[in-house]
């Protein structure tokens, strides 16, 4: 069986977790400290704040920059519910605008005409690792005074180029950015998040509401000679992240460059590969970007059914995903104003989601494109869907 994800994991990792359990200290420690300085020196930022998941990062985010009751936040409906959520999660409304195809991020084009007097912000996401084009995007939400967040759960490792240089995602470029270690990602924690801000005052913020309000933490009290008195000014939440999962997500940052190196490399074999599929189109990198291939999203030719191709190649021992879920297909959405989202919904529904992760081999790749073949083989495709440039 060739899975869709596995997350690359090792002795090293059991170890750093074994000894955080030996030292007794197990919850936002020394192990989280180290992890969001190593974290912010690799994205290139002053101030990384762990907390729980990348959905409470969110969370937080959304409410430091703002958003509240009544308050509309321009987002993307094809993402992870998580992303529509959080803004409902601050009492205020996600306001959905489509795609661009092929690299089926944020379309810039789409945002203007989706500000109102009630907008509180912009969250772009970088789908599936593949970077919103920042570039387009940071402008406008200036133009309009909107604070940009960026949702970069899926986005580890990846780079963009600004003013003719790779950045990595996360410096941030708006004014957070919210990464996500879920097993799904690039790189796990288990379960696990972190913002990234240039601002010292919205860190502080983040460190506040983590903590339940709380002005000094557990852990400094703790190692503190004096005695000394938290106090509550605002009211917060637990989102705080163990040392466990610190010191596991310190020894994968290390494993970093090797993961995004061969992630890479395996995208591009795809493409190779996939050239010789009629009628798929493999994904769109532009050359301002470079992904970390958390997924590697495929379009299926028209007229292909996307359940009956999954199961063909499950049949044949290979699993894939349909595209990103979009949130307003879901009951949970009905009803949401929505314009159109012709784009989005191609992505949902005319994509497949193929394997990718590091352990994945040359033979285990073609394995994947012959199922893809053979699948497709039996689909009674649109005229003209195989003459499609692959
Ligand atoms: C785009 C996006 N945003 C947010 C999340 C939520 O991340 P977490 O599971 O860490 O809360 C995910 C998780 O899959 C995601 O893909």
């Amino acid at each position: 069986m060739i899975p869709i994800a596995q997350p690359l994991l090792g002795e090293e990792e059991a170890e750093a977790a074994a000894a955080v359990v030996r030292s007794g200290w197990l919850s936002q420690g020394v192990q989280v400290a180290a992890f969001e300085a190593e974290f912010a020196a690799l994205v290139g930022t002053p101030h990384a704040c762990a907390v729980s998941n990348c959905t409470t990062a969110l969370h937080l985010a959304l409410l430091v920059a703002g958003v509240g009751a009544g308050d509309e936040v321009i987002t993307v409906s094809h993402s992870f519910i998580a992303t529509a959520n959080v803004i409902r999660q601050c009492g205020a409304t996600p306001v959905f605008v489509d795609v661009e195809p092929g690299t089926w991020t944020l379309d810039p084009e789409r945002i203007a005409a989706a500000v109102t007097p009630r907008t509180k912000a912009i969250l772009c996401v970088h789908q599936i690792g593949m970077p919103a084009d920042l570039a387009r995007i940071l402008p406008l939400a200036q133009a309009h005074g909107l604070p940009l967040i960026e949702d970069a759960a899926c986005a580890i490792g990846a780079e963009i180029r600004l003013d003719g240089a790779w950045t990595p995602l996360g410096g941030p470029v708006g004014d957070v950015a919210c990464f996500s270690f879920h097993p799904r990602k690039v790189i796990t924690t288990g379960e696990g998040g972190m913002l990234t801000t240039r601002r010292a005052d919205w860190d502080a913020q983040f460190r506040l509401l983590r903590q339940h309000g709380m002005t000094v933490s557990d852990a400094v009290r703790h190692g503190s000679t004096q005695v000394i008195f938290e106090e509550y000014p605002v009211s917060g939440f637990n989102y705080r992240m163990t040392d466990m999962q610190a010191a596991i997500g310190r020894r994968q940052l290390q494993r970093l460059p090797e993961i995004i190196a061969r992630r890479r490399s395996l995208a591009a074999r795809y493409g190779e590969l996939l050239a010789g599929t009629p009628g798929v189109r493999p994904p769109v990198e532009p050359d301002w970007a470079r992904s970390n291939w958390q997924s590697y999203a495929v379009r299926l030719p028209d007229g292909a059914d996307q359940a009956r191709v999954m199961q063909a190649m499950l049949d044949r021992g290979v699993a894939t995903r349909r595209g990103v879920m979009c949130a307003h297909l879901e009951a949970a959405y009905d009803g949401a104003e929505a314009p159109p989202l012709p784009q989005s919904e191609t992505a949902h529904l005319r994509c497949l989601l193929l394997p990718l992760y590091a352990q994945m081999t040359e033979a285990d790749q073609i394995t994947v494109v012959e199922a893809l073949r053979e699948a497709l083989a039996a689909e009674p495709l649109a005229p003209g869907a195989l003459a499609e440039v692959a």
